[in-house]
């Protein structure tokens, strides 16, 4: 029995990740849930699985989750640290990173200061602390398991391989609602339109970094720290069926990939049985009724956000933590219409170019280029200067 705790469980990877417990109740055990403000989620979650604990990260929402399970045995507390709290639960082996943003990243810090195995979705902790990250992880000597489906599927094409025998990594795309819109309609797009992943059911924040491909320049860095990379070798194409989830190309010419239907909980699970396999989340690969898969270039010209990740990535330093900090702001500008679809990576732009790069040396410090890189591209965007 592998006991867990669930970050960012009321989300999309986190619903998935308790449909995966729900089909292994034999394996899975939860033992803390938590949540940024949907309190109703997390109760209703809270009554079905019992865990010890629930934490809320709104403390404005600590009463009305209290209320909610007045009465059950579950532990219940609210504000940032209380998030923390999770992972200091007994006995716990495993946690599920599934909160969005870099305000995972504290989060993932303390469970890796706890000694366990992390199961990773919230690739923006990655993306902002890659460096301080993987170091704390290897001198814990812990497993960091990728839940993202691309880093699942290069994690499983190198299980038993040598690592210097990895040529190149491919990570596939599916290019989005947006694909082979022309740059004219891009500037016109709306959430609504934006939110229609052709291919995946997902959160809103990563939806909308599908549509620009911030996604998959989140998803490169991603890779060059999960494994250990340069970014000269990690290569992006799209395939719009988004079934093949990524490949590795080997010191042979030899190319491996990995392929499921687009549904999270096939990576989920694979994260949490990992070294083992357990019994399929989803109905059998059916090729026959799939037909054709295509591949093609991604235009940098139509995503410049994919060109800015690939650039802050090679600069490393606090740029990938700025290019996130001003994407996190520029998507929800976007969502609140208060900017257009083609004002997300024109923010970035200014936002990364108002910063000098400084060496990492502490999460403090990257929290602090955080919150200057969010006042400066909310600034922009209330200026109306981008
Ligand atoms: N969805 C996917 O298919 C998918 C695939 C690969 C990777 N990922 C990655 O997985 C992560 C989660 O994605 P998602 O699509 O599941 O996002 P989501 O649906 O928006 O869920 C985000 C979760 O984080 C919680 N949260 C938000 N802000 C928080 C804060 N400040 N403190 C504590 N908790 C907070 C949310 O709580 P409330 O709902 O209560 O506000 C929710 O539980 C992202 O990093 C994403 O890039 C997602």
């Amino acid at each position: 029995m592998k006991n867990i705790a669930l970050l960012g469980a009321t989300g999309s990877i986190g619903c998935s990740t308790l449909e995966v417990v729900r089909n292994n109740p034999d394996k899975l055990r939860v033992r803390a849930l938590t949540a940024g403000k949907n309190w109703q989620r997390l109760a209703e979650q809270a009554l079905e699985f019992r865990p010890d604990l629930v934490a809320i990260a709104d403390k404005d929402a600590y009463g009305e989750l209290k209320n909610a399970l007045s009465g059950s045995s579950v532990r219940v507390e609210a504000g940032d640290e209380a998030v923390l709290a999770a992972v200091e639960m007994q006995p716990l082996d495993a946690v599920v990173a599934a909160i969005v943003g870099s305000a995972g990243l504290r989060p993932v810090m303390a469970a890796i200061g706890k000694g366990l195995q992390i199961c990773l979705a919230n690739k923006e902790t990655l993306v902002v602390g890659g460096s301080l990250v993987m170091q704390a992880v290897r001198r814990a000597g812990l497993d960091l398991l990728p839940v993202d489906s691309e880093h699942s599927a290069i994690f499983q094409c190198l299980q038993n391989c040598p690592a210097d025998s990895v040529h190149k990594i491919i990570i596939t795309a599916s290019g989005g609602p947006f694909r082979s819109f022309s740059r004219e309609q891009l500037a016109d797009v709306t959430p609504e339109q934006a939110l229609k992943h052709p291919n995946w059911d997902m959160g809103g924040k990563i939806t909308i970094d599908s549509a620009t491909l911030m996604n998959k320049g989140l998803e490169v860095i991603e890779a060059h720290w999960l494994f250990d990379k340069a970014y000269e070798d990690i290569e992006v194409v799209v395939h719009p069926q988004s079934i093949i989830h990524s490949l590795v190309e080997f010191s042979d010419g030899s190319v491996i990939a990995q392929l499921g239907w687009p549904d999270m909980k096939l990576p989920i699970q694979y994260a949490l049985s990992w070294p083992q396999r357990w019994s399929p989340p989803l109905p059998p690969l059916d090729l026959v009724k799939i037909g054709s898969i295509t591949f093609e270039s991604p235009d940098p010209q139509k995503f410049a956000c994919l060109a800015y990740a690939y650039e802050a990535g090679r600069a490393g330093g606090i740029m990938p933590c700025v290019l996130n900090a001003a994407n996190e702001i520029s998507v929800a500008a976007f969502l609140n219409r208060q900017i257009g679809f083609l004002e997300i990576p024109a923010i970035i732009r200014k936002t990364l170019d108002s910063f000098k790069n400084q060496e990492v040396t502490t999460v403090d410090q990257l929290l602090e280029v955080d919150a200057q890189a969010r006042e400066i591209a909310a600034a922009l965007i209330t200026e109306g200067k981008h």
